[in-house]
């Protein structure tokens, strides 16, 4: 069965608590349910994981990397300052997806830039928890 692996950067596991006209209403818990529960429909399987560690995002997409068809992230602070994970990113093999809740290019000046998004296949900013489930469907389609 085709594995995806979804990250979830820093402070993510405070959704619910954070401003709610950016993020939603959802807690991480209920965004991972209807995750797996997409997954799941598509006759794939998923593994989700939060860190608020930049080195331990690194150690985990370095492991990923030939375990799984395809990973998604939310770096949500880390996009605009981690050159290290940009690093890791494009070094692996697996394509990777950025998703941001937010639209990013909408809010403060620091957030417009990505120090990810050029070494990923794409970047999904903006469609709150629908921007996962279009990420989902990005690796449904493509062969890899
Ligand atoms: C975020 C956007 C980032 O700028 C912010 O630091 C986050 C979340 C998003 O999902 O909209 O923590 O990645």
């Amino acid at each position: 069965m085709q594995r995806l692996l979804v990250i979830h950067g820093p402070n993510l596991n405070l959704l619910g608590k954070r401003p709610e006209n950016y993020y939603g209403t959802l807690s991480l818990s209920e965004i991972d349910e209807k995750i797996r529960e997409y997954v799941k429909s598509k006759g794939m399987d998923v593994t989700i994981i939060q860190s608020n560690s930049e080195s331990e995002i690194i150690e985990i997409i370095q492991k990923a990397d030939n375990d799984f068809k395809g990973i998604i992230i939310n770096p949500a602070g880390f996009t605009h300052t981690s050159v290290a994970i940009r690093d890791c990113i494009e070094a692996i093999d697996a394509p990777v997806v950025e998703v941001h809740l937010s639209n990013i290019y909408a809010r403060e000046d620091f957030r417009h830039k990505s120090i990810t998004a050029p070494v990923c296949k794409g970047q999904i900013s903006g469609f709150g928890l629908n921007g996962y489930l279009l990420a989902i469907d990005y690796f449904d389609k493509e062969e890899r």
